[in-house]
């Protein structure tokens, strides 16, 4: 019979990535915890309406990747910015405190070409700050990213920085943008062509080496912007260089919700190919409000999980934590194997992680694996030492070895299972 294979653009963890993810997740949640964000899990699907309303109708995202059921009412989340803001809304978090800071660590799903690095099914971990329009919250949010991307020994990567104004503040901008554009339909793509009309902004992201020329001469963002916003955007940048960040400003920047207000930036490695961005975020000042909140202003950042671990494997990270076994027990006879199932049964309500055979292999195929699973000691149990009352327990590192009663097993623990040989 032919087998079944995961569908595509998902991922199977197996032990060995597994043990990497829990790593990554346990500092991530260390990190969050310095910052005093706390997490957030919401359901793995939401109503479509939240997504049509929150990240925009035009957006590639809505248009074109959405996980949509039962008569599309339902989809799977493809972010989580928009469930974050729909749960503080919905659970009146705002009566809590004045600002909310919120991380979470959930899997997406998103209908795009599987490649490299882009997946139907990926994990990020991310933040969300909602109740204010502080220029120390949007630094901080960089800050906390960064920290976290250091903090795995990440250091020469690349932030580029934007603000985009509000929808008032782009209107102006956007007829300039266009007008310019229409000069050069033809030399257009037919996707920005597409775009010109319902999300001309998108184009600023483009690829293509025409386009980009196009644009080198075209009107720029920042020079339609409000003084208050220019102002935001300049009190972030000191900030961040007070705290010793490097950073690049380029109004080029442009991000693919329609939420965005203001400060947007992104982490881009060269490590990752033509999928460069690990990290992504901006300030969201009116999406409370679109959600049926009152107008309140937040700010946030996700990252990918999967393309983390491209960029740790390219530079061969060291993850610290491997799965170890503490002691195996070989025995032979099926006493012997009785015994060491019950022992095996006590000493694991002591926290000892221990091991026995379920395949009745022999003394020797026994010992083999108790080396593969990197066991630190072996008790080995047989017929005399059944009769004995004593049994002898092993050191794997250096092959040392002692004879103990059998009782002692029971009393192995945490604390003294290096003491006993
Ligand atoms: P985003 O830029 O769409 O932003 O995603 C953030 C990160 O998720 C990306 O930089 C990338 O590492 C990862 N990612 C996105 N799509 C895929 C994919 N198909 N396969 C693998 N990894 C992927 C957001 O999601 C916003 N909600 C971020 C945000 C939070 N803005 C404000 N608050």
């Amino acid at each position: 019979m032919n087998i079944i294979r995961k569908p595509q653009g998902t991922l199977d963890i197996l032990p060995e990535d597994s043990i990497k993810r829990i790593f990554i997740e346990d500092e991530v949640r260390r990190i969050f915890s310095n910052y005093n964000y706390k997490e957030i899990r919401t359901p793995t699907f939401e109503k479509t309406e939240l997504f049509k309303r929150g990240i925009g109708e035009e957006t590639d995202i809505v248009s074109k990747e959405m996980y949509s059921f039962h008569n599309d009412e339902f989809t799977l989340k493809p972010e989580m910015t928009a469930p974050v803001i729909r749960a503080y809304i919905e659970n009146s978090l705002y009566n809590t405190s004045g600002i909310q800071k919120l991380f979470y660590i959930s899997n997406m799903y998103r209908h795009e070409r599987p490649q490299a690095g882009r997946y139907r099914e990926f994990s990020q971990f991310g933040a969300e700050a909602i109740g204010s329009s502080d220029f120390y919250i949007d630094a901080e949010m960089i800050s906390l990213g960064i920290n976290i991307l250091n903090n795995f020994g990440l250091t020469n990567l690349k932030i580029k920085i934007n603000t985009i104004g509000n929808l008032d503040e782009r209107k102006l901008y956007l007829e300039e943008l266009k007008k310019y554009l229409s000069k050069h339909l033809n030399n257009l793509s037919e996707t920005s062509k597409k775009r010109l009309d319902i999300n001309p902004l998108r184009i600023l992201d483009t690829k293509d080496k025409k386009e980009i020329e196009i644009l080198d001469d075209s009107p720029i963002l920042y020079d339609y912007l409000s003084d208050e916003t220019k102002n935001h955007f300049q009190n972030v940048c000191k900030t961040l260089e007070k705290i010793n960040i490097n950073f690049e400003v380029d109004f080029r920047l442009v991000r693919g919700f329609d939420y965005y207000t203001s400060t947007t930036f992104e982490i881009i490695s060269d490590d990752l190919g033509s999928q460069n961005a690990v990290f992504g975020g901006g300030r969201y000042d009116r999406l409370v409000e679109q959600l049926g909140g009152k107008q309140t202003p937040a700010i946030g950042f996700a990252c990918g999980i999967e393309r983390l671990m491209i960029i740790l494997a390219k530079r061969n990270y060291d993850y610290p934590k491997q799965y170890g076994v503490d002691i195996c027990f070989v025995s032979l006879g099926n006493e012997a194997r009785d015994f060491s199932f019950k022992a095996v049964d006590v000493l694991r309500k002591s926290d000892i992680i221990c091991e026995t055979d379920y395949l009745n292999r022999s003394i020797k195929a026994q010992m083999k694996e108790a080396n593969k699973l990197n066991s630190k000691y072996v008790i080995i149990i047989g017929e005399s030492e059944l009769s004995s009352g004593k049994c002898t327990i092993k050191r794997m590192s250096d092959g040392e070895e002692k004879e103990i009663p059998l009782e002692t097993i029971y009393k192995i623990n945490k604390s003294n299972l290096h003491s006993i040989v």
